[in-house]
């Protein structure tokens, strides 16, 4: 037993100290960073970091978006430091792999991106929660609701007449569905479904940048303000208030599943499991807790993420135990982000 919990604790340290110390965090001209040049995650040391000075910035946001759309198209996947590893789960599995490179993740914070960005991802920072005057800063501490950042941010690509195709960070591609939803060329709003959850789910669609895609979000980020409901709420009511002026295409559930009906209702707890060839996305949603989507997400074998080395490394022979204890903000932020999380 005394073996056992040795082994163990040295996993945990390891964990604690080398966890992002692996990494070297070099920056090049795909790299890129908006308004900020100090990217450190806080087990970083001076040692651990190689730094060239040729990264790619910035003047704003929207700049960004120009230089990495294709077909007038960007793929926005938005998180913050405490979602870092579920995003660059999703570059790994999905746009790398399908070679999606008019993506961009978008940081609320400036702790978010190093780790994307010593990967070759695109990442910019949106704004900075630690400030409350710096100039994206959207609303005030208070209520400020992280899940409903996600329409501001895409509000912006639509005024710079982008579409965006908003993917959560809890999304894996099992192929490339822009093939698929470019071809609904007459629709303003593509967008995967929640049966169980009145009709919309925010976590993946398509929005064109006409001028029903505008008055939807300018819609939706007004009834935001000041208020504190999850933004899939909001998406869905301001649907309803438009009513038939705005064309949308629902996309189909058995293609782009939700947690419930991959994992639960498919019978797949682990990998290998009743492989769906049909399947173009699955949000791995309808559980709580971020350690628990991690957690599905690697006894599925959709986990990517090789901090350490854990999965390739030949020659260590321990298992690793990661305390799961979510240390993710809400209340903090005047956010609470509970309900997102589920959905
Ligand atoms: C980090 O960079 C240094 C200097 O270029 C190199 O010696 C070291 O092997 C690198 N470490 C990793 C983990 O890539
Ligand atoms: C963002 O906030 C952090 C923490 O307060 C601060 O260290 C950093 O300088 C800020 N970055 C910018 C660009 O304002
Ligand atoms: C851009 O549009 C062209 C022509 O429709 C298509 O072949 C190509 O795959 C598109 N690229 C992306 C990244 O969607
Ligand atoms: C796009 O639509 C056309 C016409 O309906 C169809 O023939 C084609 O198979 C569709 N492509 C995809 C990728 O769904
Ligand atoms: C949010 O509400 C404040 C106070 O009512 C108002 O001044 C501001 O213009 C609103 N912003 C948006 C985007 O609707
Ligand atoms: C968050 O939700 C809880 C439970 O619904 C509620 O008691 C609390 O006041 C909410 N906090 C904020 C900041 O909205």
């Amino acid at each position: 037993m005394s073996i056992l919990l040795l082994l163990i604790s040295v996993g945990y340290l390891y964990s604690n100290v080398n966890e992002y110390s692996h990494f070297n965090i070099s920056f090049n001209k795909h790299f890129s960073i908006y308004h900020q040049t100090n990217f450190r995650h806080k087990e970083d040391t001076d040692e651990d970091i190689t730094r060239t000075a040729d990264y790619k910035t910035f003047d704003s946001f929207i700049d960004a978006v120009q230089y990495y759309a294709v077909n007038n198209t960007i793929v926005v996947a938005s998180f913050d430091i405490t979602y870092v590893s579920m995003a660059l789960n999703l570059f790994l599995t999905s746009f790398r792999k399908f070679n999606i490179n008019n993506h961009l993740f978008v940081a609320s914070d400036h702790l978010g991106c190093a780790e994307l960005l010593s990967h070759d991802a695109h990442c910019i920072q949106y704004m900075n929660l630690s400030i409350s005057k710096s100039p994206s800063y959207f609303y005030e501490p208070d209520y400020n609701i992280k899940a409903c950042i996600k329409p501001k941010i895409v509000l912006d690509c639509l005024k710079a007449g982008f579409d965006v195709l908003l993917v959560d960070v809890d999304i894996i591609f099992l192929k490339n569905p822009l093939p698929f939803i470019s071809n609904y060329s007459d629709c303003d709003f593509i967008t995967q479904i929640d049966p169980y959850f009145g009709d919309i789910n925010s976590g993946f669609y398509l929005v064109k940048a006409s001028s029903s895609g505008l008055e939807l979000f300018t819609k939706i980020v007004e009834m935001i303000n000041g208020t504190s409901k999850g933004d899939q709420e909001y998406v869905n009511d301001a649907l309803h208030e438009l009513g038939e002026s705005i064309k949308i295409q629902r996309l189909s559930p058995e293609l782009y599943q939700l947690g419930s009906v991959f994992f639960t209702e498919g019978n797949r707890a682990f990998a290998g499991d009743n492989p769906c060839t049909d399947c173009i996305i699955v949000h791995n949603n309808y559980i709580v807790s971020l350690e628990a989507k991690i957690y599905r997400f690697k006894e599925y074998g959709m986990w990517s993420v090789d901090i350490g080395d854990y999965y390739s490394d030949k020659t260590r022979k321990y298992i690793k135990y990661g305390n799961p204890i979510d240390f993710g903000a809400r209340e903090e932020f005047g956010c609470n982000n509970t309900m997102e999380e589920f959905l």
